[in-house]
This record gives structure tokens, C-alpha cells and sequence, in this order.
């Protein structure tokens, strides 16, 4: 009988953590729901930009500087108070190891990203779940009450994946008051582009409306903008706090081909709107055929709709997958289902209305 062999000892929080295991590939003709990625082909002008991406052979300019200054320019910020990473989680990890280690505590509503949870883990830091409203909204009230002297950072998800709405932004402002001043607040904005309800929270107007130099703004261009195979996301927040950050990045993790395809992505602002409308659109359309087939779907602010289907979450899941729709299923409590083609639309209808 062979004896186990003896393997280098794992932190134990890291060892409790669910092994990563990307979710299943959609087959040829099934839709592709399951991680709200864009559904149209590259920005006019994107694609070229990638070939004349500086040599493969060399380092990526380590700093983004010229995507950095292009995104200040559109924000009014300095080019120090941008910060561009390989995705927006990877900026996230970064806070998170900038500002909380063992013993320290990380508030977010729950459920909200599923990265969260073991990015707090990572870092050595101790998670503290609020729950969504009724609504499957944030809480913000509960998350205020919810900080202790521990905490260092606090995660705000508008609009929340997977459940879709949005903060205000006269409840985000309250918040801020109530947060202490030495606790960072991430607002995470990954859906911004898509959100249509004028009273929500937006990076660019807490940043002239409130102006504290503990909120950072998290901005990608994994899902309005269709580059997430090429990882590239920004924080815009006070120089200090992001010089925190780029002290713990990785280095060199931008690819010259996202920054030059960044960069060709911000110059036909145009074409992106266009595509967000009609993306925002589709899901206002399907959120409205939902609710007419009888499911309480919640307001849906990014590009990605919400069934609270609860325990029958995975059988319901697996019914959308035999109908050839790769959904995103969280056992016990919803099935998150991203706006795809507009194919797919009739189909996610006919099954949602056969399993209410
Ligand atoms: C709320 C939220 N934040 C961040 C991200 C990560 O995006 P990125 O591709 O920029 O790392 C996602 C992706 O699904 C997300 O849903």
C-alpha cells in the first residue's frame, strides 16, 4: 500500500478554500450566459491595434503611463490617481493586501462577487458578509453598523453581480459618512456602462460630489468594453492609497496588447455606447418577459439578470442547460444569466416560464 506523500505545509485559510475550477465550456451551439462577458466582436480598430502592439519579445511599459493619462484626461484626474492593473479583481487584491492582513476585517454585502470571499482569505484578513436587502440590495445601513475598529477595507458592489441593482447615490453619500475615515471604501463599478437608472451611484460624481480620499473607484474593460480575455481593468483614488496598491501588484502583469487595445477601445466612445444600448435594452426586454412569466426578478442594472430560484437553483440550471444555455447557478439561492445574443432570448424565456 503506497503511504500519502508528504506535502509542503498550506496556510490552513488558504487550504479551506474551494480548489479553482473554471466553469464548464458552452458547446458550438449553445449560448454562453454563465460570466457576463460582451457578446459582440472587438471595437472598430482594436484588433489592429493589438498587432502593432509593441514586440512580444519585450516587457510591457510597466506603469500603463499612456493609458494612464488617457483615462485621467477622461476623469479629470491626475495621471498618479489612476492606477491600471490585469483585470479589476487584480486591483482589488491588491487593496485588500495594501490595507488588510491577519486580524483585520473586510466588510461586503453578501451574496454579491464571488471573488470576494477568498481574495479576503488571501489576504489574512477575516470576512464580514452583510446580507442583500428583500430587493437583493445592498444594505448599507446594516454594512455601516456592521464596522468595528477592525476594519480596514469595505466593498461596495453597484451594481451587485449577480443580483443586478444598483446604490443610490444619495445612499452611497450617507454611507460615506458613516464610514470612519481611516477604513477604505472600494466602490466596485464593473457594470457601470450599462446602468440606466439616473439615481445611482457613479465614480466620476462621488468624486466631484464627495471627494474623500478614502474611496476608490474600480473600473474594467472586461465587460462593457469586450476585452476580458485580455485583463485589463483601473482604480481611480488618491495617489497614496493607490501607491499602496501598486506596491503590492505583480509586476509588469499589463500586456502592451491590452494597454494599445485599451487605449483603441476609449477612441470610438460612439460605437461602445451604441453596443451598451443595445445590450441594455435586451436585458430591460427579458427582465420584463421574466416578470410577465411570474419570477420577481430584481432590478437588473448591469448586463446580467437574476432568477432567485433558491433550492431549485440547480435543477433549474440544468434545464437551461439541456435547452443549450450555459447559465451561472449559486446553489440555494439564484441563477445569474448574462445578456447574450439576442437568439437566446425566446429560449431563456421558455425555460424560466416552464420551471416558476
Ligand atoms: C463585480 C465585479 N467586479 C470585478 C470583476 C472582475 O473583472 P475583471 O475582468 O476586470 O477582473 C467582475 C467580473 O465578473 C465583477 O463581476
Amino acid at each position: 500500500m503506497s503511504e500519502e506523500p508528504v506535502l509542503p505545509r498550506i496556510r490552513p485559510e488558504i487550504a479551506a478554500l474551494p480548489a479553482y475550477r473554471q466553469g464548464r465550456q458552452a458547446s458550438a451551439d449553445a449560448f454562453k450566459l454563465s460570466s457576463n462577458e460582451n457578446p459582440f466582436d472587438p471595437l472598430p480598430g482594436v484588433l489592429e491595434a493589438i498587432q502593432a502592439a509593441s514586440g512580444i519579445n519585450r516587457y510591457p511599459d510597466a506603469t500603463a503611463a499612456r493609458l494612464r493619462e488617457r483615462l485621467a484626461a477622461r476623469h479629470g484626474v491626475s495621471p498618479d490617481d489612476v492606477h491600471v492593473g490585469a483585470g479589476s479583481v487584480s486591483l482589488l487584491a491588491q487593496l485588500l493586501l495594501a490595507t488588510s492582513g491577519p486580524g483585520d476585517e473586510v466588510v461586503y454585502a453578501w451574496r454579491s462577487f464571488e471573488a470576494y470571499p477568498s481574495l479576503v482569505a488571501v489576504a489574512g484578513a477575516t470576512s464580514v458578509q452583510v446580507p442583500l436587502t428583500a430587493e437583493s440590495r445592498h444594505d448599507l445601513p446594516a454594512m455601516a453598523a456592521a464596522i468595528t475598529e477592525r476594519t480596514r477595507l469595505v466593498i461596495v458592489c453597484s451594481p451587485n453581480n449577480p443580483t443586478g441593482p444598483t446604490v443610490t447615490h444619495d445612499d452611497f453619500a450617507a454611507f460615506v459618512d458613516a464610514v470612519p475615515a481611516d477604513v477604505l471604501i472600494v466602490l466596485d463599478e464593473a457594470y457601470a456602462e450599462f446602468v440606466t437608472d439616473p439615481t445611482s451611484v457613479e465614480g466620476d460624481r462621488v468624486r466631484a460630489i464627495i471627494a474623500r480620499p478614502n474611496i476608490v473607484v474600480l473600473r474594467t474593460f472586461s465587460k462593457a468594453y469586450g476585452l476580458a480575455g485580455l485583463r485589463v481593468g483601473y482604480a481611480i483614488g488618491h495617489t497614496r492609497v493607490l501607491d499602496a496598491a501598486r506596491s503590492t501588484a505583480i509586476p509588469l502583469s499589463v500586456t502592451a496588447a491590452a494597454e494599445e487595445a485599451a487605449l483603441a477601445s476609449l477612441a470610438v466612445e460612439s460605437e461602445l455606447l451604441e453596443r451598451v444600448g443595445v445590450i441594455a435594452e435586451r436585458r430591460d426586454r427579458l427582465v420584463a418577459r421574466l416578470r410577465e412569466a411570474g419570477w420577481s426578478v430584481p432590478d437588473a442594472q448591469g448586463n446580467f439578470v437574476w432568477l432567485p430560484a433558491g433550492e431549485r437553483t440547480l435543477d433549474i440550471a440544468a434545464a437551461f442547460e439541456d435547452a443549450g444555455l450555459v447559465v451561472r447557478p449559486f446553489a440555494g439561492d439564484g441563477v445569474r444569466i448574462s445578456i447574450g445574443e439576442e437568439e437566446s432570448l425566446d429560449r431563456i424565456v421558455e425555460v424560466a416560464a416552464a420551471h416558476r
